[in-house]
């Protein structure tokens, strides 16, 4: 691995372990009730069709097994099994307040989402298991490189890894125009959807994190170097949001 992504990675471990260890969980326990609705507000509207956009890369065929990584409330998995209703879908992530808000939504809609509580840096599947694997908006939290490997561990040769995150935008002035939007945003949706102490707290870090996170550029060639192949890396919104595509073989 390149020692830059090396140093990038220990930098933001130092930076931010202390929050992914002890305050996320709960942040997503605090939010998880108003999530979606949060979304669609900082998104200024965007939310949905950035999700649709997302969903019409992924290339699904029937009966495959899928796997949403830090699935949350299950947004990914629903929209899947919507244009694919012959799927087996799995879900993980950490916070059972997220999945617990996943689970109903996906009954509301008929369908059923295999629902794991774990951690994401050691997935609990084994090798060579899944078609598809999916992670949107979370990878700001993770260690990337940890996780990205994981994720090539469980898809089967063939599989493809679809990523979907703010990143980091390449044009400094974009990333500053971008930092003082989301530095007046959060404090709007902390007090429209009346978040807890932590929540409040996490603020800088979820703009810190973008600052110290990867550009498009940057996150292929993470996956590159990872070994993935036929790596498809497309920004969009000034760089601010990326789609990945990348190949196991
Ligand atoms: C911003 S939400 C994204 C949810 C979903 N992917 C979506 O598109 O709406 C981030 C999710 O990542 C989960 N998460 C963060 N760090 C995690 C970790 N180390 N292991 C498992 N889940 C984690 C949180 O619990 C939360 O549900």
């Amino acid at each position: 691995m390149n020692c830059s992504y090396m140093e990038k990675e220990n930098a933001r471990k130092k930076a931010f372990e202390s929050i992914w260890n002890n305050d996320l969980d709960a942040v997503f326990s605090d939010v998880a009730a108003y999530y979606d609705r949060a979304n669609i507000f900082a998104s200024l509207g965007l939310m949905n069709s950035l999700r649709s956009r997302f969903i019409s890369t992924i290339d699904i065929k029937p009966d495959y097994k899928v796997l949403d990584v830090c699935a949350g409330t299950n947004a990914i998995g629903i929209k899947l099994l919507k244009k694919q209703q012959n799927l087996t879908v799995y879900a993980v992530d950490r916070s059972i307040a997220m999945q617990k808000v996943g689970r109903n939504l996906a009954q509301r809609h008929g369908f059923h989402i295999n629902g794991l509580i774990s951690d994401v840096h050691h997935l609990p599947f084994p090798d060579n298991y899944f078609d598809v694997v999916t992670l949107q908006w979370a990878t700001r939290h993770l260690r990337v490189i940890k996780v990205f490997s994981e994720i090539k561990r469980v898809l089967k040769p063939g599989g493809y890894f679809y990523h979907c995150d703010m990143l980091r935008p390449a044009n400094k002035f974009i990333e500053e125009i971008y930092c003082l939007y989301l530095k007046a945003c959060l404090p709007l949706i902390a007090r429209a959807f009346r978040s807890g102490s932590t929540s409040l707290k996490c603020q800088p870090y979820f703009i810190q994190s973008i600052r110290m996170f990867y550009s498009t550029e940057e996150l292929s060639h993470v996956l590159l170097e990872l070994g993935y192949s036929n790596i498809i890396g497309r920004s969009i919104l000034g760089g601010t949001v990326a789609f990945h595509k990348a190949c196991k073989t």
